[in-house]
């Protein structure tokens, strides 16, 4: 009976451990900051400054801000622009068919994009959603002059350009390519350089007795990389509130977890002292 528990519990804890990332580019590690006040009321003022003119946030009100410290006067100051109240919720004016004809695609609502994320980047998304803000790259064959290393050929502009500062980047793919008239296939590498302008400088050279599999890496070079440093801590501060946002009730479930944990184990301690009690005379 213990021994079947014991098999049951050790499954579950190895089932949540294992998740797959998406392929593709590798993601970085958000660092957690979902319990910090003042990391969230960062990330809160980037969200509604940067991000709400596209995006919608439309599960969440203005006045939820409270649970992470800010008080109704500080929303009112620093975060409504345009006649909100703060009973509001985060709608934006642009219609979905204004920017399915300027962005070609509708930008998603960003209230659970954390949590929708999370079924194939990463228990919580959040690693996902901090790559994706910092590997935005000038690319002039865009419509829209931006690229992404983990989402190409996006349909978004990089909002925080200014912030992240200007970057230049280097991408070395190693790739098969097919041999002519029969030929055995031979490798590539393939350099691509994005200059800070987003004009891109391709050399290709044939890589002979190459015996692994495809490769990709990628490497940004800052003008400012002070400036990247501070951009880097403000997305993280940035990925935390929308993984608040997406589960304002995150921290509060993981200790009611480890109470529950606690409880259960101090239970089960006395159970078995009763048990053994109880049997004593009866053997
Ligand atoms: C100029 C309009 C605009 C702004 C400003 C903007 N976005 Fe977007 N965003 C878009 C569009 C359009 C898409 C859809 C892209 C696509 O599907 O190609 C998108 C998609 C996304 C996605 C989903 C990506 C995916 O993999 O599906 C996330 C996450 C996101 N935006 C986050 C943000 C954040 C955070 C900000 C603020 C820093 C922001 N966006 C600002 C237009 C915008």
């Amino acid at each position: 009976m213990i021994k079947k528990l014991i098999g049951a519990v050790a499954l579950m804890l190895t089932c949540t451990a294992t998740f797959a990332a998406e392929g593709g580019y590798p993601l970085d590690k958000a660092p957690y900051r979902v319990n910090d006040m003042a990391s969230l009321q960062n990330g809160a003022k980037l969200f509604v400054n940067y991000c709400l003119n596209c995006h919608s946030a439309s599960s969440m009100r203005y006045n939820k801000l409270k649970d992470i410290g800010l008080t109704d006067q500080q929303i009112k100051e620093s975060l409504l622009f345009t006649g909100e109240k703060v009973g509001d919720m985060m709608n934006i004016a642009m219609t979905a068919k204004d920017a399915k004809k300027w962005f070609g695609t509708t930008p998603p609502d960003l209230s659970v994009i954390a949590r929708a994320k999370s079924v194939n980047a990463g228990p919580s998304g959040s690693d996902y959603i901090y790559t994706y803000l910092r590997t935005f790259y000038r690319d002039t064959s865009r419509a829209t002059g931006w690229n992404n290393l983990v989402f190409p050929a996006v349909g978004m502009p990089h909002a925080l350009w200014e912030r992240q500062g200007p970057r230049e980047l280097t991408t070395v793919a190693m790739h098969e390519v097919e041999g002519k008239e029969g030929a055995p296939k031979t490798w590539e590498r393939v350099t691509t350089v994005y200059d800070a302008q987003g004009f891109s400088t391709v050399k290709a050279e044939p890589v002979a007795n190459y015996h692994g599999h495809a490769t990709f890496d990628a490497k940004f070079k800052a003008a400012n990389p002070a400036q990247v440093a501070t951009y880097d801590n403000d997305v993280a501060d940035l990925t935390a509130f929308m993984s608040w946002m997406a589960e304002p009730v995150q921290t509060f479930r993981v200790k009611l977890g480890v109470g529950v944990m606690l409880f259960l184990l101090l239970f089960f301690l006395v159970m078995w002292r009763l048990n053994a009690s109880y049997w004593k005379h009866v053997r």
